[in-house]
This record gives C-alpha cells, sequence and structure tokens, in this order.
C-alpha cells in the first residue's frame, strides 16, 4: 500500500464542498460561465480594501532592509502589538503581543492550537453541522471528533454538549458566525456552556478548553452584537483569519489569541509557538504581518453580504423554501423539499444548473447550503430558478394559502 490507510479513508470521505466547486468548474466550461449559478465555495469576490492595497505598494516600493528573513516563530512583535491592542481595546482584558501567534490562516491556527492541546484519543465537541475540515484538523493531531446536534434554530444544545463530555473531552470546538448556518451564538447560550464547562473542568488536571474559531467576526447583520469569548470564558483560544474580512484566501494570514485570564496561557501558547514551526508553517507570511497594521477597519462586505442575504432570504422564503435567518458569514442553510439532500442537490445542478453544497457534507442530511458571496447579478438571475424549482417540489402552496387566509 502506498499511501496511509488512515488518509484513503478521510480522503474518501473529503470535502462535498470542493466535489461541487470541481463539478461547477466542468458546468461552467460545458454551458458558459453565464449560465451557472455557481453558490459553492466561500471564496469571496471582493477585492481587498484600499489601505490593503496602498500598503502593499508602499512596501514594495520602499522595502524594509531584512523583510524577507526569517522571523520568531510566533510573528512581528509589532504586528502582535498591535492585534493585543486591538483586542485589549475590544475587551478591556490586557493582552500582550505574548498572547497573540500569527498563522496561516485560522486553518493554521486551527492545527497549532489543536496540536498543542491533544493527546492520542483525546476527545473534541464540535456542536453540528459543522466546516468540514474540522473532523480533519482534529485526526491530524490524533482526536477523536464528537459532534453534538444543535438545536432546530441552530443554537447550542447544552443538554446535549454535557452528555457528550466524558473523561477525554479537552476541547469545545465553537464555530461563530457560523459556517454553514450563518447562526451567532448568543452570550447567553456561551454563558450557559462556560458554567458548564467550568464545573466539569474542576477536577481535572487542565481544563476543557473552548476553541473559538472566529473566520467570520467581522460579518455580522443587523447590528447583532458579537459575544467575546474571552469575556466569558477563561480557557479559551480564539482563531481570527484575514481571509474574509480583506479578501485575502490565498495569502494564508491570520492568527490565534490565548487567554490572559486563562492561569495556563504562557504554557499553551508557548507549545502552539514551537508548533507553528515544528509543524512546517515555521510562521506566517511576513509580507501579510507588515500590512496588517496598515490595512485599515475597513474590512470587505458586511454591507454587501447583508444586501445579499436580505434579498435571497426574502425571496426564497417567499418561494416556500425553509430556513433560519442568516445572522452572519456568507452562508444560508435551507431544508431540501425532499428529505434526500444530494438528490435534491443533484437535481439543482443538472436541471436548474444551480450548484450548492448538500447538507450532509456539514454532517446534517436533509439540508442544503448556499455560499452567497457572488455577484448580486448572479443572486438576481438565478432567483426565477430558484422559484422553478420551488415549485417542481410543491414548494410556495402554504406560503400562498397563508397569505390568503391573512386576507
Ligand atoms: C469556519 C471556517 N474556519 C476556517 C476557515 C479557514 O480559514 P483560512 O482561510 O483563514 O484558513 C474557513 C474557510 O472557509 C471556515 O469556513
Amino acid at each position: 500500500m502506498a499511501i496511509s490507510e488512515n488518509v484513503k479513508k478521510l480522503m474518501g470521505g473529503s470535502s462535498w464542498v470542493r466535489k461541487m466547486f470541481e463539478t461547477a468548474a466542468q458546468l461552467k466550461l460545458k454551458y458558459g460561465e453565464e449560465n451557472i449559478f455557481d453558490f459553492t465555495l466561500g471564496n469571496p469576490i471582493e477585492e481587498p480594501p484600499q489601505g490593503f492595497k496602498a500598503a502593499l505598494k508602499e512596501f514594495a516600493l520602499k522595502p524594509i532592509p531584512g523583510m524577507h528573513r526569517y522571523m520568531p516563530n510566533s510573528g512581528y512583535p509589532e504586528t502582535r502589538r498591535f492585534l493585543a491592542q486591538q483586542i485589549s481595546e475590544e475587551t478591556g482584558i490586557s493582552f500582550t503581543e505574548n498572547h497573540i501567534v500569527m498563522t496561516v490562516g485560522a486553518a493554521g491556527g486551527m492545527n497549532v492550537t489543536l496540536k498543542a492541546i491533544l493527546d492520542r484519543g483525546d476527545e473534541v465537541i464540535v456542536p453540528s453541522p459543522y466546516f468540514v475540515e474540522f473532523g480533519f484538523y482534529i485526526d491530524n493531531h490524533g482526536g477523536v471528533m464528537r459532534l453534538v446536534d444543535t438545536n432546530e434554530d441552530f443554537s447550542l444544545d447544552l443538554e446535549g454538549i454535557e452528555k457528550a463530555i466524558t473523561e477525554r473531552t479537552k476541547v469545545v470546538l465553537i464555530n461563530s458566525p457560523n459556517n454553514p448556518t450563518g447562526v451567532i451564538y448568543s452570550a447567553e447560550s456561551l454563558q450557559e456552556l462556560a458554567d458548564l464547562l467550568r464545573a466539569k473542568s474542576k477536577e481535572r488536571r487542565i481544563p476543557i478548553y473552548i476553541l473559538a474559531d472566529e473566520a467570520y467576526r467581522t460579518i455580522i447583520y443587523d447590528n447583532i452584537s458579537f459575544p467575546k469569548i474571552f469575556e466569558i470564558y477563561e480557557p479559551s483560544i480564539s482563531v481570527v483569519s484575514y481571509s474574509k474580512s480583506l479578501g485575502v484566501p490565498g495569502e494564508r494570514i491570520g492568527y490565534a489569541a490565548v487567554n490572559p485570564l486563562y492561569a495556563g496561557a504562557e504554557e499553551l501558547i508557548g507549545a502552539m509557538i514551537f508548533l507553528n514551526r515544528t509543524l512546517g508553517y515555521i510562521n506566517a507570511p511576513a509580507l501579510m504581518q507588515r500590512l496588517l497594521p496598515h490595512a485599515g477597519t475597513n474590512h470587505v462586505g458586511p454591507r454587501e453580504y447583508q444586501r445579499k442575504r436580505d434579498i435571497l432570504y426574502g425571496t426564497l422564503t417567499e418561494y416556500g423554501y425553509s430556513m433560519v435567518k442568516p445572522q452572519g458569514s456568507f452562508y444560508m442553510f435551507p431544508r431540501t423539499p425532499i428529505e434526500d439532500d444530494l438528490a435534491f442537490v443533484s437535481d439543482l445542478q443538472e436541471n436548474f444548473h444551480i450548484l450548492t453544497v448538500p447538507g450532509r457534507g456539514f454532517g446534517k442530511e436533509g439540508y442544503f447550503r448556499i455560499a452567497y458571496c457572488v455577484e448580486m447579478e448572479v443572486i438576481e438571475r438565478s432567483l426565477p430558478v430558484f422559484e422553478r424549482a420551488a415549485k417542481k417540489y410543491g414548494l410556495g402552496q402554504d406560503t400562498k394559502v397563508k397569505r390568503l387566509l391573512r386576507k
């Protein structure tokens, strides 16, 4: 056998998102780009903000000697100081550069964190539906993923989480705003989670950590306030990405921050810095680190994404699709009109040229994910096609009856 049996198994169950994205590319070649509605991948179309471009130009025109050399594995102190100040202002908790590791995107941040915490066989609780890469990251470091279904409205099922906790539980991994549902976990539910984990951690050598994947923390709608995990739970780590907020996923830049209020913060961050090197990342991309303090706070897209959410949510629910209203990120996760999400998504693809991802790709059959980080024009053209699909499945009848009854 030329490759690992485990990797072969993991690859077999690999990403539906990628599968659908590749199908979309083939269909575009066959039918022409303008005839395919591609809602498969969370790859933002917006260009980075002006501040980012200006700083990039400045560094190219006036390079700093040594700017392409190796650096501390945790990243440039001035970038980390800049971020520490930002988080301190946001939370009122005193962060320094020593609580921050610059990482190769959120993906890199999740991997160094999980590797630092997990021993073989340790368990990570993940509320589901979930971003499927989490399973691979956990497996990378010998961990075991324990999925716990969320409630109907995709809020945290705290009883379910309590039942899933064992002696081997080391981490609860939350992702808010959520991919694929767009839900933001409320401060109350996180407070309850924190109380539960504090009680469960009491007799342990190390606590149960909350690892918060905040890749979409800047894409929040309706002025909803985003709960700060550091204010809620001490043994917490937040992983942040600039992929979506600056529209630079190809540049691979993010960071992990450890809560200074956690007594073991220094040891944990020391392990993460060591792993940033030994997992082979060495450090996060130098130029991107230099740019961050100059990129400004003008993040790409939240207003445009909200408009897109409003149009899609308003129209699709009017057509009879049923879904929880997204509060952030740029995904929505409607129910499929038939139980078999794969059959529905295949039909949408083959007969309507709408490409989405089946819910089973996120651990939840009976749903499908729409990534609406696409041009408005694509959304507008797709609406009558979604309507035709809705009619084919008899959706919207209820909505019409309800409207008539209201009159
Ligand atoms: C929930 C979630 N976490 C992490 C990532 C990866 O982010 P990055 O590009 O910073 O590695 C993504 C990317 O789509 C994501 O959806």
